[in-house]
């Protein structure tokens, strides 16, 4: 009988981890001057235990086989960490000579031992290790044992026993040692002179083992390779090859915690999935189940983290530094991250310390570039922070993101073509700080463009590119004078049909096509029209390339003389009024051959007189003014500079295309001293006016189409603005009124984003709605509340129900369904005016979509039902 000898046992202990964690040691791994495998190293499998499928073998033969990152054809690339960028990790160790470890590893001889196993002692496995090294032991086994061939050891060797769950030690204190740690090593003497180390793993043998962990968290969806036994296995195999190649006689890259405990780069970070932390995964969709990395043939593995020097934190694949100059970005939209992404939601492992990563954007056409912060995973106590910002601006003018204000807004837009992009991180980043990924889109158009320049090219997207986003609402003015031909031949058009349309309107409101779908070249429409037209670009996909047309306006108007009249009211903010006044002069003298508007805007002082006066509020005098000819002007000016608010015009100049909010035309904020908003002109003004002066003329229909034009573009506001925003003043006197009594919502000083977190805003957003309901009541009623804190029941009831409180001035409606919309109209104001302003959040509060659907409903009752009444009498 060949003797029985235990040499050492190199592991450690329970509880549990054989590792530390990393909070409680500086890592100090360094390197002790002995042996690391330089030179091709094979792999020898023990597999023990008369478990083992062929089918699991193969999946742990072909990890190992994919360490070698040269086997990876170079046509496969993959975005995930491959096996062979995880060994790359293992190669920043080198030896005293200052080689790496080698980059070729294979699978050599394999044996498996299927004797008992219920009553396994250490000695019996110290035994099975000596005889796998000599060829006649493996015959004496009778069966037990069987091996491809005898191992052999060698410097290069690594000896791999592999323990099936359900193998048991008859000593409580060999389970102990070498069931409850994950992996481990035994010295065994093959000859005198000779002593082996044969590292062990094994399978976990229930959920809860601490050797599955890595299989936990919440993006886990099942094990890679179907068998979590297996799938947890791997990665401890390859975790215990890289120590082998790093540390095989326990003088090469180790660390000590100066108590007697010792890691190896292979276990500093197993214990990175205990507890809180559960990075993320990938998902292979089509299976349904998680991984981390892939190896050769395709095959999905979960891996250990390794500890990488070059970032002091545990990766799955080197790190990337940032490049030392400006990255620039010339596609039409893309991502940009540090760290690797998952699936555009969340980091894999920390990006690198002490870097300043820097990108600029730069889309030549670009009116805005819409960005969309993806993730940002930046652990707390950290300073790392990314900041986006419009070129050559101040830091006052750029979106910053850190660990305070990660989540506070994630949609965000930039005027202009370009963009910068800074990312910086600080001396330490734990692993809670994934990075970040930010998408962009560059944005072709905002609102409405005035087109004059004959002939020219008109458009939105790139053939051969998915290049438009949904949302658009553009608009194109081709701006012929009355009566004059304006022609256009469409050269493209490739949009999503029936969901995205390019819309051509005559003389402003007649429309007279609308495209949609794809157009073969010999199909592709040519156009001739007379005098002003419009195309509307609208889109709510991204599933096609956008279009573009050739036009010709035989007979430009000329910018400022528009064809209809087109009045327009200014409003200035004058730090200095009577300073501001040679200002403009100056810009006036300097600027005369540049844009009309800009005309109209530098000429606006002159009209800042008594005579011009047209209205006065709290915060702002508003002064009409006529200019070349037939437009109309009026200015407001701010009394106060406090009372203009820039966020107000941020909002506004994203809203404006909304047809019932108001047009905001140009803005000069970085002009002057002074503030200018160019808008839409509303020749009879506010509402409030109206409805006090001129009830008589507004009837019950048109006061049903104001509340729905007004509900509408408060859904605009609430519902399909990202984020949200709060207008915060709805009343009679910010809705303006055209001659065709078409209402606009104005009045954006109060306006602001509701960042959903703030339960604060969520009753700004509730007053908006109640401030609705107060304005439907004094639709009805024709007068202005006195008291518009109203809150009590009764007091509503009294002021909605019965014909008394309907407006005198218009009489009942003879038709009894009308009378009913009217009644109906009273009770949606009424659920308005009734909202809790109490977040707890009565369920029953209405949105303002809710409210919009039930005017839609009074509209029916107004309009149909009434002529079936007829019919009947
Ligand atoms: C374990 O049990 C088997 C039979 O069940 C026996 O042949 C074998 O010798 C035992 N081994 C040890 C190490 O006790
Ligand atoms: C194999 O069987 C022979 C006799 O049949 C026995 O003497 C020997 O000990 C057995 N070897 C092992 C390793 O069990
Ligand atoms: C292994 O070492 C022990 C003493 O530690 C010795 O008795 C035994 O003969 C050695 N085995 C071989 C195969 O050299
Ligand atoms: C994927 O697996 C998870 C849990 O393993 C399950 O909740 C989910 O429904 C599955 N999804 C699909 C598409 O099968
Ligand atoms: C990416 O994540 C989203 C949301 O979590 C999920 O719906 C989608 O299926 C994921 N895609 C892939 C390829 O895993
Ligand atoms: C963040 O900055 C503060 C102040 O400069 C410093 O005290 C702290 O150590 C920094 N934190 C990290 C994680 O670098
Ligand atoms: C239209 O555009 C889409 C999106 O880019 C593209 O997939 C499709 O092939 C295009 N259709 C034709 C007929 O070119
Ligand atoms: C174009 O027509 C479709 C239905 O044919 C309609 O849904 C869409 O609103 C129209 N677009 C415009 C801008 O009128
Ligand atoms: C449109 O095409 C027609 C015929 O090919 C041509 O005569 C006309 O000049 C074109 N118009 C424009 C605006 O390019």
């Amino acid at each position: 009988m060949v003797g029985i000898f235990v040499v050492t046992l190199l592991f450690f202990l329970p509880p549990k981890f054989p590792c530390l964690s990393q909070d409680d040691s500086s890592h100090g791994l360094s390197y002790s001057g002995g042996k690391i495998m330089t030179q091709p190293a094979t792999v020898s499998l023990l597999w023990f235990g008369p478990q083992w499928r062929e089918s699991d073998k193969a999946i742990i033969r072909n990890a190992i086989n994919s360490l070698t990152s040269s086997s990876y054809s170079s046509v496969q690339k993959y975005e995930v960490p491959t096996l062979g960028n995880w060994w790359d990790i293992v190669r920043q160790y080198r030896d005293k000579s200052n080689s790496p470890v080698t980059d070729i590893l294979s699978v050599g001889p394999e044996c498996s031992y299927t004797g008992f196993y219920q009553n396994m002692t250490r000695e019996w496995v110290i035994e099975i290790g000596r005889a796998v090294f000599d060829g006649a032991a493996v015959d004496r086994s009778n069966g037990s044992l069987s091996c491809t061939h005898a191992f052999e050891a060698s410097e290069n060797g690594i000896y791999l026993a592999l323990f099936s769950d359900d193998v048991i030690f008859v000593d409580g204190n060999d389970q102990d040692e070498l069931t409850v740690p994950c992996s481990g090593h035994l010295l065994v003497n093959i000859s005198a002179e000779e002593v082996i180390t044969i590292a062990w793993t094994r399978a976990p043998r229930t959920e809860d083992d601490q050797c599955s962990l890595l299989l936990k968290g919440s993006s886990y969806r099942g094990p890679p390779n179907g068998n979590e036994k297996v799938d947890s296995l791997v990665g401890y195999v390859l975790a215990k090859i890289a120590d082998q190649v790093t540390n095989a006689d326990g003088r090469g890259w180790i660390s000590s915690d100066g108590n007697g405990n010792t890691n190896t780069i292979g276990c500093l970070c197993a214990s990175q999935n205990e507890g809180k932390m559960h990075p993320p995964f990938y998902i292979d969709a089509e299976r349904n189940v998680s991984f981390n990395a892939v190896g050769l043939n395709g095959q999905r593995y979960l891996l250990q983290y390794l500890w990488d020097q070059n970032i002091r934190n545990c990766a799955l694949k080197p790190t990337e530094a940032c490049r030392v100059d400006t990255v620039i970005l010339k596609q039409f939209k893309g991502y940009l991250s540090t760290g690797i992404a998952v699936n555009h939601s969340d980091g894999l492992q920390p990006y690198m310390p002490n870097q300043k990563c820097l990108w600029e954007i730069w889309w030549p056409n670009a009116k805005f570039i819409s960005f969309n912060v993806e993730y940002f995973a930046v652990a707390l106590d950290s300073n790392d922070s990314l900041r986006v910002c419009p070129p050559h601006s101040s830091k006052m003018q750029c979106k910053e993101f850190n660990s305070q204000n990660a989540n506070s807004f994630k949609n965000f837009q930039l005027m202009g073509p370009k963009a910068s992009i800074q990312f910086i991180s600080g001396d330490y980043v734990s692993f809670d700080s994934r990075g970040w990924e930010l998408s962009y889109t560059a944005g072709l158009c905002t609102g409405k463009e005035d087109v004059y320049n004959s002939p020219g090219i008109i458009g939105y997207g790139l053939v051969g590119t998915s290049s438009y986003v949904q949302g658009i609402n553009c608009r194109w003015v081709l701006h012929g004078k009355p009566g004059t031909r304006v022609s256009f031949n469409f050269t493209h058009i490739n949009v999503s049909r029936d969901l995205d349309f390019i819309a051509i309107f005559s003389d402003s409101t007649h429309q007279i096509a609308n495209f949609s779908g794809f157009y073969p070249v010999a199909d592709l429409p040519h156009i001739n029209l007379i005098g002003e037209v419009i195309i509307a670009f609208t889109t709510q996909t991204e599933g096609g390339e956008g279009w573009s047309a050739e036009y010709y306006i035989s007979s430009p108007a000329e910018p400022g003389k528009r064809s209809l009249v087109l009045v327009i009211v200014i409003i200035l903010v004058a730090l200095a009024l009577s300073l501001s006044v040679a200002i403009v002069a100056l810009f006036l003298h300097k600027r005369k051959q540049k844009h009309a508007n800009e005309d109209l805007l530098l000429n606006a002082n002159r009209f800042i007189r008594e005579e011009n006066w047209i209205g006065e509020g709290p915060s702002a005098v508003v002064y009409k003014a006529v200019l070349m000819e037939r437009c109309l002007l009026a200015i407001k000016v701010f009394k106060n500079l406090a009372c203009y608010s820039e966020l107000g015009e941020e909002i506004l100049l994203k809203t404006s295309s909304h047809p019932y909010i108001i047009s905001l035309m140009e803005c000069t904020r970085y002009r002057f001293q002074n503030r200018f908003m160019v808008f839409e002109f509303m020749s009879r003004g506010c509402l409030s006016y109206n409805l006090r002066e001129r009830g008589e003329t507004i009837d019950w229909e048109k006061r049903l189409m104001i509340a729905m034009q007004i509900s509408s573009a408060i859904q605009m506001l609430h519902m399909y603005m990202n984020p949200p925003v709060c207008h915060g003043n709805i009343t009679s006197d910010n809705i303006l009124l055209d001659e065709f009594c078409n209402a606009k919502l104005s009045g954006f000083s109060s306006a602001k984003y509701f960042d959903g977190s703030d339960d604060e805003e969520l009753v700004v957003m509730t007053e908006d709605v109640r401030s609705f309901g107060l304005l439907m009541l004094e639709l009805l009623r024709g007068e202005p509340l006195e008291n518009r804190n109203l809150r009590s029941c009764e007091v509503i009831n009294e002021l909605v129900d019965g014909q008394d409180g309907l407006d005198g001035r218009l009489g009942i409606p003879p038709e009894n369904s009308k009378m009913r919309a009217l009644a109906k109209f009273g009770e949606i104001a009424k659920w308005c005016i009734n909202t809790s302003s109490d977040v707890e959040g009565d369920e029953n509060n209405p949105n303002i979509g809710d409210i919009l659907s039930g005017l839609q409903q009074v509209k029916k009752l107004f309009h149909t039902v009434s002529s079936s009444e007829a019919d009947k009498s």
